[in-house]
């Protein structure tokens, strides 16, 4: 679980008293949490304690009365390996079941893009209610995980099932839950990602649009699979904290050759997402370029292709993925690519697709491997463009 991102929501049942051991457990575990509240949790245990444990401020509202700031449950849901409810009453289920998003809790789980699990705590008549079984049965249809709730005594006194799983089984399941969870677990991933930029002078260069966002969001697939990553990035305003992440922030195609020549050779894959600049100022002018003549003419020279050194200093046991961004016969131009630069396999994306391309969260690829075998995969956020992309790399290597 070392590194693991826990999201945890705390709903209004006795059991909340438990969750201050749970996140002991989980944190002894070396996980990341992060807690959201309902406003009736904070009668059972106070945030306070739960801030304190999770080292982190625990989330009760959409924003913070005092200093304004919003709370964004569309971001918590993105960073969480997974979305842990624990206790869940019957009252929160049913809202989760309908959608309802009345509270920061609620709202985050209709949000979230993790996977979501739940573990119920009610008194056993409540537990056993076909309205319950339902419930139930309805999140578990919605890809919601159960952690059922356990035989015991209950706060009304009565002994039955509705007790919530004990911490300790809690942490089982995650810990079983991560397990699945780590298809790249022992293998170091080399990623390339954003532009480059090409200094003219010391005040302007030579860029272009990328955003650094399908890379970072390949090196957090990946690192979610249990990867060990090395990211090179050109400038970016793109953020990724995890534990088994070496990030290295560069400007210009050069630095980026040298820390992939640094790196490739303990590498198991490669995957070069980064648009480089595929030519550079002959001359960088050491004070800035005076305004003079009407015309100002630049002489450049070509950059390295960094992709194509990595593929021919690639050993059979190496994987190396590259993209390719094309406006006109996307299919044809990589293929050509993929032979040249000596690779296993390419994406391939076209700005003549709505929706794919710089700077837009959204991307529609294709992916072709050295035997011109190709697979289309539909338009989709970049998020979920990064897991077909690791998915596809499991399956196929
Ligand atoms: O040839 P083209 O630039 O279209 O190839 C795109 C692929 O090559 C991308 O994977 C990109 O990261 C990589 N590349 C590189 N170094 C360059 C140019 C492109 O690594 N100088």
């Amino acid at each position: 679980m070392k590194g693991k991102r826990i999201l945890l929501g705390i709903t209004g049942g006795i059991a909340a008293y438990k969750i201050a051991f749970l996140i002991r457990l989980i944190k002894k575990k070396e996980a990341e949490v992060r807690c959201i509240m309902t406003p009736a949790s904070c009668d059972f245990i106070s945030p306070l304690t739960i801030a304190t444990l999770s080292e982190n401020p625990v989330l009760i509202d959409f924003w913070n009365q005092k200093d304004g700031t919003w709370s964004n449950h569309v971001e918590l849901g993105a960073w969480a390996d997974v979305f842990l409810i624990a206790p869940l009453t019957a009252n929160t289920m049913a809202k989760l079941v309908h959608g309802q998003s009345d509270n920061l809790l609620t709202a985050t789980y209709l949000s979230a893009t993790c996977p979501v699990m739940i573990a119920p705590a009610m008194d056993l008549d409540m537990y056993a209610h076909p309205a319950t079984l339902r419930n139930i049965a309805q999140l578990e249809s919605d890809h919601v995980h159960v952690i059922p709730a356990e035989f015991g005594e209950l706060a009304s006194g009565l002994v039955g099932k509705g007790r919530m799983a004990e911490p300790e089984h809690i942490v089982d399941h995650l810990i079983h839950f991560f397990k699945q969870d780590s298809l790249f677990e022992g293998t170091t991933v080399l990623i390339t990602a954003g532009p480059t930029y090409e200094k003219l002078d010391p005040v302007r260069f030579i860029g272009n649009h990328s955003s650094g966002k399908m890379g970072f969001n390949i090196a957090d697939q990946f690192l979610k699979q249990g990867a060990q990553v090395i990211l090179v990035t050109g400038p970016t305003k793109e953020t990724l904290h995890h534990p088994n992440l070496k990030r290295f922030d560069v400007e210009s195609a050069q630095e980026m050759l040298e820390l992939v020549q640094k790196y490739w050779k303990q590498c198991q894959i490669g995957v070069f997402s980064a648009a480089v600049s595929d030519y550079r100022p002959a001359e960088k002018a050491d004070q800035k370029i005076k305004k003079s003549d009407d015309e100002l003419i630049l002489r450049l020279i070509k950059n390295p292709d960094i992709l194509a050194w990595a593929g021919e200093n690639k050993s059979k046991d190496q994987v190396l993925m590259g993209f390719a961004l094309e406006t006109n016969r996307a299919e044809e131009h990589a293929k050509g690519k993929l032979k040249k630069k000596n690779l296993d396999f390419i994406v391939v994306n076209t700005l003549e697709d709505q929706g794919a391309g710089f700077g837009v969260d959204t991307n529609r690829i294709k992916i072709i491997d050295k035997n011109n075998n190709l697979t289309s995969f539909e338009l989709k956020s970049k998020r979920e463009v990064a897991q077909d992309i690791v998915q596809y790399l499991n399956e196929s290597i």
